[in-house]
């Protein structure tokens, strides 16, 4: 057998409903593995009619016959993580047994919580609508090498000197520069050593785990979360997230060579939609857009904030296609448009003078959209299984898709429930 280690990822910013289609191909895979992010995504599945969400777990946690792994590259709340295994808990059984975290993963520890809490109350900070999770603050300790790891909270002699440390650093800005009170270093040794104990039994070596796997010709499925336009070096920034989301994350954050991974597709609603702030130029800002938020139960899953709606922007997605090495679309949500007149896909920005930064820079903040107009169907595609039986105007909105983005579709999904998908 060819091992064939796939990523699915999203190419928008987030909430393209990656959890059900990494859920849906998990079965086929020896292990699903988050690279990046942390509880700030939020992945939700249809499992025997129920409906489950997940920030952390991998969306193969449900599958008795895959691993679940969580790399390097993944931010860690111990609080977060043993509520949802406990959550979790209820609809499936044997998480403890297929569920595997390095012990490299950097720690989200309370005062990161705070300082993203308190910077995005404070109006003398940019806002960023962050999901308020202490995500930004935990990948900065990362890079400013100050970081407490889980392996880190094994060892009282280990954590202590460092906590102490870090803390100091976070005391000093909590104190004087919000005019907060100050957190206790003992309450937060005793916190992290009594969860360094509680994880112990999860730990292993994920990166030799996807060696192993695949030596044993079982491929691994790579799950993003976010989506490429929130990626820290190639989103809308400063209005992003702290990790890249995008395939450039999975070597670093899963801890396999580039070469591992053979197959990346990528998973874009048939709409845009975003949460938080930052530029949107196809956002739709009339009552339309309401609808579509409304029919397509545009809720965030982490936060509850209403995502504001968007036409498909297809010369974004053509720039993420190809930068990303993308082999392959998966269409969500396309019967949320069941029953418009019309449909518009953003073909062309036409602001020569903003088309010299937008590029690496994503300056989109005065680009104006072009519309293709495209017939809508009246016949719902909603729950559809077979291609052959969607309406002709729907097959029309998915070739020219194909045609603009240079990537066919190949899966489509009809509704929430996995039985809901298109296999092209
Ligand atoms: P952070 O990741 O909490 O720091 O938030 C940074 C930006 O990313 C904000 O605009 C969030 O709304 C957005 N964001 C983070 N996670 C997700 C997600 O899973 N879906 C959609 N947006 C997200």
């Amino acid at each position: 057998m060819t091992i064939l280690n796939t990523a699915i990822l999203g190419l928008q910013w987030g909430d393209e409903g990656k959890g059900k289609i990494v859920n849906f191909m998990a079965g086929n895979f020896g292990a699903a593995c988050r690279y990046q992010g942390g509880h700030n995504a939020g992945h939700t599945l249809i499992v025997n009619g129920k409906k489950i969400v997940l920030h952390l777990l991998p969306s193969s946690i449900c599958h008795k016959d895959s691993l679940s792994l969580i790399g390097r590259g993944v931010v860690i709340s111990y609080d977060a993580l043993f509520s949802e295994i406990e959550e979790i808990s209820q609809h499936t059984s044997g998480i403890a047994d297929r569920l595997k975290i390095s012990p490299a993963c950097v720690l989200i520890q309370p005062y990161h919580k705070l300082v993203d809490l308190y910077r995005e109350k404070s109006n003398n900070q940019k806002n960023i609508g962050t999901t308020l999770r202490g995500i930004g603050p935990a990948y900065e300790d990362k890079v400013a090498r100050r970081a407490i790891r889980v392996v880190d909270t094994l060892d009282e002699k280990q954590l202590r000197p460092l906590l102490e440390e870090t803390l100091d650093f976070y005391n000093f800005s909590i104190e004087k520069f919000f005019g907060k009170e100050a957190l206790s270093l003992s309450n937060l040794i005793d916190e992290n050593l009594a969860f360094g104990e509680k994880v112990k039994p999860l730990l292993a070596d994920v990166s030799m785990l996807i060696k192993q796997l695949n030596f044993k010709e079982k491929s691994v499925l790579f799950e993003g979360a976010q989506g490429a336009l929130l990626d820290i070096d190639q989103g809308t920034y400063p209005f992003v997230t702290s990790s890249n989301c995008s395939p450039s994350g999975i070597a670093a954050g899963a801890g396999c060579g580039p070469l591992d991974v053979q197959n990346i597709l990528g998973v874009v609603k048939a709409y845009v939609t975003r949460v938080g702030e930052g530029p949107m130029p196809t956002e739709i800002h009339d009552e339309l857009g309401d609808y579509i938020a409304k029919t397509g139960g545009e809720v965030g899953a982490t936060t509850g904030r209403l995502r504001r709606c968007g036409w498909f922007d297809a010369v974004l997605m053509n720039r993420i296609i190809q930068t990303n090495s993308i082999k392959g679309l998966c269409l969500t949500k396309i019967d949320v448009l069941d029953g418009l007149d019309e449909i518009k896909v953003c073909k062309a920005y036409a602001d020569d003078e903003t088309d010299t930064t937008f590029g690496e820079c994503m300056d989109l903040d005065n680009v104006k959209p072009i519309y293709e107009t495209l017939t809508g169907w009246k016949s719902p595609t909603k729950n559809l299984t077979n291609f052959d039986k969607f309406p002709q105007e729907a097959k029309d909105f998915i070739s020219y898709i194909e045609n603009i983005c240079e990537v066919p579709v190949k899966i489509i999904s009809t509704g929430p429930d996995s039985e809901s998908t298109v296999l092209r």
